[in-house]
């Protein structure tokens, strides 16, 4: 059921076809450099591009911008308190500022990480620390089609295999991150926490969980675990989940409901004054972290707004028309989709393109060139010499598209799919200096058909 009506409207327009063509050619054929006014839905993230409640906005007003002792700073605190259960709050600019000092504080020079999938600002903390971040996804989380409720979970199973590999001593952290983004936003259960908090404890390991869709997740776990079928609440849900953690990294820019923020939260006095020292050498005095005090009161209300029922219910049916709609017209996804965007399959929809061609980008260029629709490719463009599947992630930023906007993506998709054949393959044509970093601003070139 619909939770929200407009208070506040933005005018977005579709650019002419002629203009499209002309602003994907300027762009290099990369997404990332267009300009978001050549951008009619833009579904390139679900990071910091939400909308604020009108409870936001007014905290935002009320901000208290002391450099130190904020009132904001008390609000942070009592709501991560109350909703996540965490009551030592460092807060930092956005998510990576948040893994900056967190993972600076825990990883050295030579340490294995090891993370259900680490997100790619994740991997580069940890390797920015001399770290070595290795993945233990679950066999069916690269599946496209399996039809498992957590295919975001850890696999203990081959974290053992590491463990056995480089010896416990050189693992001193594990990680969890709920949901998996980088395995199509797959939810992690609630047993599957528990039992990498006992591996951890195992290999006398610190553990965290990247809690930036937190809120998503625990409404996962409602629906699709046994212990909690009972209709348990999202705050209850969300409070054991992430209680099994030493330390959180949370991005506000997701179930913050902000346009930015972030912090490290934890029960651990020791850890704390650590991470305090590190937040402001790098973000700033730990009453404000990088922020804004209006940002940290606006991120106050949206972490509480982020475990209301409404929302929460209102946010994964919206994913979850999104992905039937799309199935319907017979694109091929991800299933079942996950909490924050749906995924398509970039092989199956453009078949004639193998791997080296990129399908994914070339469907990501069809897709705006189309319909003015922006999405992200995450294959073997983004993530060169890896077998990860070819797919496009169209993540939906929270309490902002309505079923409209939505509806045009899948009419734009089905048609781009009834042209296939005439779309061609890419290749790099500017390859910048970090190549891990490529897809953010390469140049690409159309290989003739
Ligand atoms: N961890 C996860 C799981 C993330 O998805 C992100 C950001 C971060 C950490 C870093 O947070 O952006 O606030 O610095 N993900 C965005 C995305 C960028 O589009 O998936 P940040």
């Amino acid at each position: 059921m619909v939770a929200y009506k407009s208070k506040m409207v933005e005018r977005i327009r579709l650019p002419s076809r002629e203009r499209r063509e002309r602003a994907l050619e300027e762009a290099g054929y990369n997404v990332f450099n267009l300009a978001a006014e050549d951008v009619f839905v833009d579904l390139l993230t679900d990071s910091g591009t939400g909308a604020m409640s009108d409870a936001q906005w007014a905290a935002l007003i009320r901000g208290d911008e002391s450099y130190a002792g904020s009132r904001s700073f008390d609000e942070l605190e009592s709501a991560v308190r109350e909703v996540m259960g965490f009551s030592r709050v460092v807060p930092t600019h956005q998510g990576r500022g948040a893994e900056n000092v967190l993972y600076g504080t825990l990883v050295s020079e030579g340490d294995v990480v090891l993370n259900n999938m680490h997100f790619d600002t994740t991997r580069a903390h940890v390797a920015n620390q001399g770290g070595d971040p290795v993945d233990c996804p679950v066999e069916a989380a690269h599946d496209l089609a399996a039809d498992e409720p957590f295919k975001g979970n850890f696999s203990i199973e081959r974290a053992r295999e590491v463990v056995d590999d480089v010896g416990a001593e050189n693992v001193p952290l594990v990680i969890s991150t709920i949901t998996n983004n980088s395995a199509a936003g797959q939810p992690v259960s609630v047993e599957n926490t528990r039992r990498v908090r006992a591996f951890a404890d195992e290999i006398d390991a610190t553990f965290v969980i990247d809690a930036c869709r937190f809120a998503e997740n625990a409404a996962f776990v409602r629906e699709r675990e046994a212990a909690f079928a009972d209709g348990a609440e999202i705050v209850e849900i969300a409070r054991e989940q992430l209680g099994y953690a030493d330390a959180l990294v949370m991005s506000g820019k997701k179930d913050g409901l902000v346009n930015a923020g972030g912090f490290v939260a934890t029960e651990d006095d020791a850890l704390f004054e650590r991470c305090k020292q590190r937040a402001i050498l790098y973000e700033g005095f730990p009453t404000y972290g990088g922020m804004a005090g209006r940002d940290v009161a606006a991120m106050a209300v949206g972490l509480r707004e982020a475990v209301e029922e409404a929302y929460v219910t209102d946010r994964l049916e919206q994913v979850r028309g999104f992905a039937a709609m799309l199935e319907d017209a017979g694109v091929p996804i991800y299933t079942p989709p996950g909490g924050h965007a749906v995924y398509l399959d970039a092989s199956a929809a453009l078949p004639h393109l193998s791997s080296d061609e990129f399908p994914g980008q070339a469907l990501v260029c069809a897709l705006y060139r189309e319909g003015g629709v922006r999405g992200v490719e995450l294959g073997s463009f983004a993530f060169p010499d890896t077998d990860r599947p070819e797919l496009v992630r169209l993540a939906i930023p929270r309490r902002t598209y309505h079923k409209e906007h939505l509806e045009h993506v899948v009419e734009t998709a089905a048609v781009v799919l009834e042209n296939r054949e005439t779309i061609s393959g890419l290749e790099v044509a500017t390859e910048p200096t970090v190549p891990e970093l490529r897809h953010f601003t390469a140049a690409l070139e159309p290989i003739p058909l």
